[in-house]
């Protein structure tokens, strides 16, 4: 028998930084992706929203509330005056430098140098983000930027069918937090290669499922390194992660 048949070909494994290495800085900043990219992972993770003056920033919220010093909802505030709020402080003071980013400055700054999944957030509030997202990745994608290290998703699955109609060349993903419906599975297939799942929703079986239809899977987001490393051997593709546990295994099981 041939030695070949005992090597197994290492599955691919990302490790995504939820919002940026979230548990490091304020959360999809500069200093959140940056941090990310000097912690190695292998992505960043972060949401784009549609401003007034439609330009696509990062930010989780609806509003600006939580995370700046401002008030308002991202749709009724202009890039100007999203630019003057400070997005650091409320995490701490050293950060009061940090901005609301422009996804196109993310894409300038970060594209080259770490993967970057994008997260349509309620694309249904903001119909035109679908396609101010694929115009901004069309052009990068052209213009030098790999198709194969940005990927985009959403909770609305219909948002990722018409963007993946738009830029078929970029991997798209559904995010689920309600338990697999296999009929949905299967309807999903024609436009959607990555499933991103809720951790608590992973089991063997769900992973086997998803996998029989040929997506890979996600999960987020994960807060603790027993976790992490449990889910990692699950054998999912990328696990999405406030904190960097990739070094942690062996101070947990001691
Ligand atoms: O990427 C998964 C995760 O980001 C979805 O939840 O609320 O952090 O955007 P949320
Ligand atoms: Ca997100």
């Amino acid at each position: 028998s041939s030695f070949n048949q005992y090597i197994q070909t290492p599955q691919p494994f990302e490790s995504i930084a939820h919002r940026g290495a979230s548990y490091y800085a304020p959360e999809n900043t500069f200093a959140a992706f940056q941090k990310a990219v000097e912690l190695g992972f292998d992505y960043i993770e972060l949401d784009v929203r549609v401003t007034k003056d439609e330009q696509l920033v990062v930010i989780h919220d609806a509003d600006v509330e939580r995370t700046t010093t401002g008030k308002g909802y991202i749709g009724d505030l202009t890039i100007r005056e999203l630019k003057e709020l400070d997005a650091g402080s409320w995490f701490s003071p050293e950060f009061h430098e940090e901005r609301i980013p422009l996804l196109e400055d993310i894409l300038i700054q970060f594209g080259h140098q770490i993967g970057i999944l994008i997260e349509m957030k309620a694309p249904e509030d903001q119909p035109e983000m679908i396609e101010l997202l694929a115009n901004a990745l069309q052009f990068h994608t052209t213009n030098g930027l790999n198709a194969h290290s940005i990927k985009v998703q959403s909770f609305n699955s219909q948002a990722v069918k018409l963007f993946h109609s738009l830029v078929p060349t970029i991997s798209t993903g559904i995010l689920l937090n309600t338990p697999l419906d296999l009929l949905q599975l299967s309807s999903y297939q024609s436009f959607a290669s990555f499933l991103s799942i809720h951790h608590q929703l992973l089991s063997k079986s769900v992973i086997g499922y998803a996998q029989k239809y040929g997506f890979e899977i996600f999960t987020w987001t994960i807060k603790k390194p027993k976790e992490y490393h449990a889910i990692k051997r699950l054998g999912v593709q990328g696990i999405i992660t406030d904190e960097d546990f990739r070094l942690t295994e062996a101070t947990w099981l001691l």
